[in-house]
């Protein structure tokens, strides 16, 4: 390991507490002066680190450079992002690691990004993916699970998503079905699951989970067409949450959320957060426009609508879209 690779470890392990240069001489083997030359290069890489006498060093909580190692100090997961690629500029992270996927890449391996050139939502559509501000993730999952359960992956990611993002910045988030997460009724982070299916077993070969969030603030920066739309969790709270802090928390209740996504427990969690529930929509399912009350979501989480002649319509996630609210 060369110095610059070493203190950087040793700074994201000792977290937010500050660490002595005699310190991180000693575990890296070198002088003070070597020390301050790898923080030095460390900072011209773009980190924000926190340089106090009598106190030493740390990375600064405002730090906004995502890394492998600030993410992995922070992991508890056993597979989910153990292996971690973090890239400058891709694509799509989808597009990555499915290419990764099929040449073999393990289970709980997780590309991460800075900025997508082209970040895909579901339809079709795009996601905007400007650098320094969001998170925007790609977790290849081997599930031993069939493909009945294989349809409850979004949802359950959506659950793990919401929960980490309120973790760390304290605010509430809702789900809008089924799979948008929303602040203060505004769009803050979509999922695309996009899977490998194997003719043979009839199960999945792999999934690929894509997450993205809008972190830091975007109002200044996201085309008209977004604006009242889309949003980020600074936009909406205030709070500027760390990227890798944030990346490890969602990757820490994603893999408790998989671990037991067969028991289906995190629909109560879904159901809790999710915001058609109740409010008379128009959803287009299958090109046909339909009007009704949204009931419920039912066990496989799918929209329940009910239509004004009493009868009822189960929405699956593939065949319904475009659900909007409408204003009574
Ligand atoms: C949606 O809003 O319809 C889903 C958006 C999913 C965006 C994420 S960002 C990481 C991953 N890479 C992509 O190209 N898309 C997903």
């Amino acid at each position: 390991m060369n110095v610059k690779t070493s203190v950087l470890s040793a700074l994201a392990q000792s977290g937010e507490s500050f660490i002595s240069g005699t310190r991180l001489a000693d575990s890296a083997n070198v002088s003070r002066n070597a020390v301050w030359k790898a923080v030095k290069a460390l900072e011209a890489e773009g980190f924000l680190i926190d340089a106090v006498s009598n106190k030493g060093y740390r990375i600064s909580p405002d730090n906004n450079k995502l890394c492998p190692e600030l993410i992995s100090a922070k992991l508890r997961t056993s597979c989910l992002g153990r292996k971690l690629s973090v890239l400058g500029e891709t694509d799509s992270t989808n597009n990555y690691a499915k290419k990764l996927a099929s040449a073999g890449a393990v289970h709980g391996m997780a590309v991460i990004a800075d900025s997508q050139t082209s970040g895909r939502g579901r339809l079709g559509r795009g996601f905007f993916s400007p650098p320094g501000t969001g998170l925007y993730m790609s977790v290849i999952i081997r599930p031993d699970f069939g493909i009945e359960t294989a349809q409850l992956i979004t949802s359950c990611a959506a659950c793990a998503a919401a929960e980490a993002a309120e973790a760390l910045c304290g605010h509430e988030t809702a789900i809008k079905w089924v799979n948008d997460l929303y602040m203060n009724g505004r769009k803050i982070c979509g999922i695309l699951t996009e899977a490998s299916l194997s003719l043979e077993t009839k199960s999945l070969d792999y999934a690929v989970i894509g997450i993205g969030i809008n972190v830091l603030s975007i109002r200044d920066i996201m085309g008209s067409e977004l604006v009242g739309i889309a949003s980020s969790i600074e936009d909406e709270t205030g709070v500027r949450v760390s990227r890798n802090a944030l990346c490890a928390e969602l990757l820490n209740r994603l893999e408790r959320r998989l671990a037991d996504i067969g028991s289906r427990s995190f629909l109560g969690d879904y159901r809790r957060r999710e915001l058609l529930t109740g409010n008379t929509i128009t959803a287009n399912a299958g090109g046909e426009a339909l009007t009704g009350k949204a009931v419920g979501i039912d066990e496989n989480a799918a929209l329940i609508l009910e239509l004004p002649d009493g009868s009822r319509r189960i929405l699956s996630s593939g065949e319904a879209n475009l659900c909007r609210i409408k204003k009574e």
